[in-house]
């Protein structure tokens, strides 16, 4: 992995685990952080080994702790629109992903912190989580691509409501509104990161990944577009070696060893 500053990745068998390390400032994301996480994703995309990555915050307190006040705070208008759209750009390549990425949220994730776990495909959380989008008490909005996914995954009345009040909102309440698939004591969160992705990464890598495709594809397209497509990737899945070998394996009563071909 190239020089990062504020980055840190381990490996464990196929899962890549990414940590905002930028301690000091309970890694909030700067101009830097932004580019560094785009990085990062794009060399793991390309990375054969990897099949799922878990993004998480270094240190206990937080996941991380919004876009950088102190940068917001120089911003310009016409700076301000790029500071949007360069998170923006970002985090929609890690939306789009072509691997299934896992945000483990052990402590706070306000606002673009909030923002960049619902840009990830799946969240869990340590139960000391606390999550909120608080840009209105900056005088701000949400710049992240956050006015649409947290209405996406919570439903627009709860999600108006986080968005206009800024209140935040704690991990057992999370997982009751559905913004998070699992909360856990905070010294499992990692182990138990992994034992969720793997129930995931179990399966045909080439399924995963076009499920992944049509289910996004399906948010910006109309609906017979998007069943056109779903079906172009389900009959596409035929022609692959996993397709053989889970079925194969169902039959014969046994574990799938798939390949991704
Ligand atoms: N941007 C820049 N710096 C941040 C930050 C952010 N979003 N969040 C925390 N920090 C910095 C603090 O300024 C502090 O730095 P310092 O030690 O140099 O003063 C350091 O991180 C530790 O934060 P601190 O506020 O002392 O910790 P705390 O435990 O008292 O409070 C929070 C934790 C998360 C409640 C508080 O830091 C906070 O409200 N942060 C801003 C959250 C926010 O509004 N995010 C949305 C931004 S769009």
């Amino acid at each position: 992995m190239s020089d990062l500053q504020h980055i840190r990745v381990e490996w464990d068998d196929e899962l890549a685990l990414v940590y905002i390390d930028r301690l000091d400032k309970l890694n909030a994301l700067n101009a830097e952080v932004i580019q560094e996480l785009g990085q990062v994703f794009r060399e793991l995309r390309d990375d054969d080994q990897v099949r799922g990555v878990i993004l998480t915050g270094s240190g206990e307190k937080a996941f991380v702790a919004g876009a950088d006040i102190g940068e917001l705070a120089k911003m310009t208008p016409m700076s301000g629109v790029g500071v949007s759209r360069d998170g923006q750009r970002i985090f929609a390549e890690i939306e789009r992903y072509p691997k299934p990425v896992l945000a483990a949220v052990g402590g706070y994730a306000l606002g673009g912190g909030c923002e960049l776990a619902l840009a990830c495909h799946l969240r869990i959380a340590s139960e000391n989580a606390k999550f909120g989008l608080p840009e209105v008490s900056l005088g701000i909005i949400p710049g992240y691509g956050g006015t649409l996914r947290l209405a996406r995954i919570i439903g627009l009345g709860r999600a108006v409501e986080m968005t206009l009040t800024g209140a935040t909102v704690d991990a057992a309440k999370a997982e009751h509104i559905g913004l998070v698939s699992q909360v856990l004591p905070r010294e499992a969160l990692i182990e138990g990161a992994k034992t969720f992705m793997r129930g995931i990464t179990k399966n045909g890598p080439l399924a995963v990944r076009a499920a992944l495709e049509s289910i996004y594809f399906a948010l910006d397209s109309p609906g017979p577009d998007a069943m056109s497509f779903e079906s172009a990737l389900f009959g596409l899945l035929a022609s692959t070696e996993d397709m053989k070998e889970g079925m194969t394996a169902f039959l014969e009563k046994r574990s799938a060893n798939f390949k991704g071909r």
